[in-house]
């Protein structure tokens, strides 16, 4: 039995990690804020000595973003010192450690895929604060696992349930078109983290489901599988209902991935279908 500490078990990736782990092999501990706020350092290390897990897997971050930009002290207490907190304890326990991560630590400015050796160059807060994490886990941990991803939806508050909400309230509605990225299940980013913590191949990674797409065609995909047929119209970033001024080109490429040539994530139309069907029909 492998004991796994799910960080932030209660957001969307803690929840796809909860929901595909096999219990057999796995014995999750998880906790979410109201049992252990990351940023008290003394509890979280006297936790994690108790508990000695095997992996720690921190899916707790502050992840709203304009809210990241107006309380960037809260963003980089939570997003970079939570993350130092947690790999102390990695160090101290010898546990893996994984971090999840976005695109954001990447200005977005650039025109083709990102791989895992491209400078970053973060321009929101959120973006900084999940560098300045990243960097933590790397001086205070060897066994880790940085994994990168984007655009992801699981429950709760995504871009998916956004568009389904507006068009259950028959809106019309205008999404960006400037936007680009890979639309990615929080169960299938669940199920690459599973595999990679049985492995030794630590290191950064970039997991986002296959194929690139802008923010309208994600949306139009999501209409065409829900069956809606409420108006879209593609319009730039700062006249778009749903997604805020964020790195327009934010693909990041499973180089790694690739070239380890182990793991092959999905393409994300037909994960997208999975998720929508599995929606409809719960
Ligand atoms: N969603 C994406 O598109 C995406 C893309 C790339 C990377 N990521 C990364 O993946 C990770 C998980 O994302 P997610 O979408 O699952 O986020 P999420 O749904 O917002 O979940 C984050 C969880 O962390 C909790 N949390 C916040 N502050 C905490 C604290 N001080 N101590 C303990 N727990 C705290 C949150 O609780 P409250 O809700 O009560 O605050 C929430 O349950 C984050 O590192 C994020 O940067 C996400």
């Amino acid at each position: 039995m492998l004991k796994v500490w799910i960080v932030g078990s209660e957001g969307q990736i803690g929840e796809a990690i909860n929901e595909v782990l096999n219990p057999l092999e796995i014995e999750a501990l998880n906790t979410d804020k109201n049992e252990l706020d990351i940023t008290e350092t003394d509890e979280v290390l006297r936790f994690g000595e108790i508990n000695r897990p095997d992996v720690i897997i921190n899916c707790a971050a502050l992840t709203d973003v304009e809210l990241c930009e107006k309380e960037p002290e809260h963003a980089f207490r939570v997003n970079a010192l939570g993350a130092r907190n947690l790999s102390i304890v990695a160090r101290k326990t010898g546990a893996k450690m994984v971090q999840l991560s976005t695109d954001d630590v990447f200005d977005g400015l650039g025109k083709k895929p990102y791989t895992e050796f491209d400078d970053t160059n973060p321009i929101t807060v959120y973006g900084k604060s999940k560098l300045a994490g990243e960097k933590y886990v790397k001086e205070f941990t060897h066994k880790h696992f940085i994994i990168r991803s984007n655009w992801v939806y699981g429950t709760g508050n995504n871009f998916v349930n956004r568009v389904l909400a507006s068009a259950d309230e028959g809106q019309a509605l205008s999404v960006a078109e400037d936007q680009y990225g890979s639309p990615t299940s929080a169960r299938d980013l669940a199920r690459i983290i599973l595999y990679l913590i049985r492995t030794n191949e630590y290191g950064t990674y970039h997991a986002t489901c296959m194929g690139v797409c802008s923010r309208y065609e994600f949306a139009k995909e999501v209409l065409r599988l829900s069956g809606k047929k409420e108006q879209l119209n593609p319009v730039p970033t700062p006249q778009s209902d749903l997604s805020s001024a964020r790195p327009a080109y934010a693909v990041l490429d499973n180089f790694i991935l690739r070239i380890i040539d182990v793991y092959d994530m999905p393409d994300w139309k037909e994960s997208l279908a999975e998720f929508m069907k599995e929606r409809m029909e719960g």
